[in-house]
């Protein structure tokens, strides 16, 4: 079986947020068990690892809005499977990877460069692996092409979503110029009016899939549907939840390069290192016995940073270090610069994104907030897990179908999670935490479970074969 992946984002490559994470690791544990995959992504002016590239296509030609783009393409293996690069520079050499009001252009382009390079080199995939809003064009050309092109015959799409708030929706004139000309393809994107990637995707895919077993629930459910909840009820039968692994070879404190001291679950001594370096490397006053809260995110809605802010003052009054990570809406930005300026000793911000820092805090903390309004998977609290770090989540989601709640009787649990979206429930959580945190054999107990267990992206990728064989059966 052969497999083609196409996603806006991987690693080593680039990366805003999990996305990026998935689509490097999975092409990779793919690989290990035997199924020959490949990764398709954007080259950004933002992309790492030039070094690492060789010229694969110098003329790659592109029909694009009726005239021929000339792409290039660019092969490494950086991430430890085959990756290629598409270089166009008008759509993807920008100060920033997203936020541009032609975004859908941008990626329907890399699409479309994708679909032609597969074509060119005359690759038979058996799978098109797509993944969210920005891939939602290819399953929509894929499904169209299959009737008229041979190539495509026998090729089927999975379509993977990772964030259902994102949808890529456009005017419905452009559809005709971009190449979606048939009723079919336009009936595809419609959507309330206007196109929608996302919609085209979730549409035209042979077979969808999701990245957690809770949140294909809650996406059927119209509170959480974004208006497409209808949509996935029909589809339910091709709809599966497989909850994302985690590449133990980037996030592993008895590896991770990032750290001054490495770790695992026989021996802890390391992390009270990094425990040490995290405090004084934000030049806060030492003390090891005060415990550190963490975020590391994203700041948007659906993060739940309003809870963090209605909470963040009694962590405080704990004694409690406060550290985050995060860059994003600007009004959240303001909060925590606030509280490092209401707490200088106890407080450490970061604004902006730093990938060394995300493990530094990932291994010096000691619990980490997930308090997401949704989170579809979550990846840093099963990171959270295997740094010895307890997570305090709320229970939606991947965020639920990865946390159990600790029970100090029998000493089962993983972290703390709390349902309600509420401050009260979520400080009840936090106070719960502090107690076991005051307890050393509770506490060394519940990190243990934590670290012994196995979110590896193999047994996630085998979960996603049998899916691809199944597509290819129906
Ligand atoms: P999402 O994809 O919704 O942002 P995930 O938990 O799936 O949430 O993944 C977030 C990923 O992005 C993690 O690898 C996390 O470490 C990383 N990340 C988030 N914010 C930052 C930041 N400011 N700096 C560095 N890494 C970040
Ligand atoms: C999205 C989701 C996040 C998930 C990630 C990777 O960004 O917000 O929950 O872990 O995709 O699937």
């Amino acid at each position: 079986m052969r497999v083609a992946i196409l996603s806006s984002e991987a690693v080593p490559y680039s990366k805003t947020g999990g996305l990026a994470d998935v689509a490097g690791a999975l092409p990779k544990a793919l690989s290990q068990i035997g199924i020959d995959s490949l990764l398709i992504t954007p080259c950004y002016l933002q992309t790492k690892g030039e070094h690492l590239w060789e010229i694969a296509i110098d003329d790659l030609w592109v029909n694009w809005r009726g005239t021929p783009y000339r792409a290039r393409v660019f092969y490494s293996e950086a991430n430890g499977s085959p990756t290629y690069l598409i270089d166009a520079p008008s759509f993807f050499h920008r100060d920033s990877i997203y936020g541009y009001r032609e975004d859908y252009e941008r990626f329907a382009f890399f699409n479309r460069a994708a679909l032609a390079f597969l074509k060119r080199v005359n690759i038979p995939v058996d799978i098109v692996h797509l993944n969210d809003w920005h891939c939602g064009f290819a399953a929509v050309e894929i499904a169209h092409l299959r009737y008229w092109d041979q190539f495509w015959s026998n090729t089927r799409t999975v379509f993977s979503i990772h964030n259902l708030a994102y949808q890529g929706g456009f005017g419905q004139g452009e559809l005709w110029d971009m190449g979606f000309g048939s009723e079919f393809e336009q009936n595809h994107f419609a959507f309330n009016g206007y196109a929608s990637a996302l919609k085209g995707g979730l549409s035209a895919a042979d077979m969808l899939s999701t990245v957690s077993r809770k949140y294909g629930y809650e996406i059927q459910q119209s509170e959480n549907g974004y208006g497409l909840d209808w949509l996935l009820r029909m589809r339910k039968d091709r709809l599966i939840g497989i909850t994302n692994g985690v590449d133990y070879e980037v996030w592993n404190p008895a590896t991770d390069k990032t750290l001054p001291a490495h770790y695992n679950y026989d021996d802890l001594t390391g992390k009270a290192i990094c425990k040490r370096s995290l405090i004084e490397s934000f030049g806060l006053p030492l003390d090891m016995d005060r415990p550190v809260f963490s975020i590391v995110t994203r700041l948007t809605s659906q993060k739940g940073i309003e809870l963090i802010q209605q909470v963040a003052g009694e962590i405080l009054n704990t004694g409690a270090y406060f550290i985050a990570l995060g860059s994003g809406d600007k009004s959240y930005e303001n909060f925590l610069q606030q509280l490092r300026n209401y707490a200088p000793d106890q407080v450490g911000v970061y604004s902006g994104y730093n990938e060394d820092l995300a493990h530094q805090i990932e291994a010096g903390a000691d619990m980490f907030l997930m308090p997401s309004r949704f989170e579809p998977c979550g990846l840093n609290q099963m990171y959270s897990l295997r740094y010895g770090t307890v997570p305090i989540v709320r229970a939606v989601g991947g965020l639920d179908d990865t946390i159990e709640n600790f029970d100090r009787v029998n000493g089962n649990g993983n972290g703390f999670k709390f349902h309600e979206f509420s401050a009260d429930k979520f400080l009840e959580k936090i106070y719960e935490a502090l107690f076991a945190y005051a307890e050393p054999d509770a506490w060394s107990r519940l990190q243990r479970n934590g670290m012994t267990e196995d979110n590896s992206w193999i047994n996630a990728a085998k979960k996603y074969v049998a899916l691809y064989q199944l597509t290819l059966e129906s």
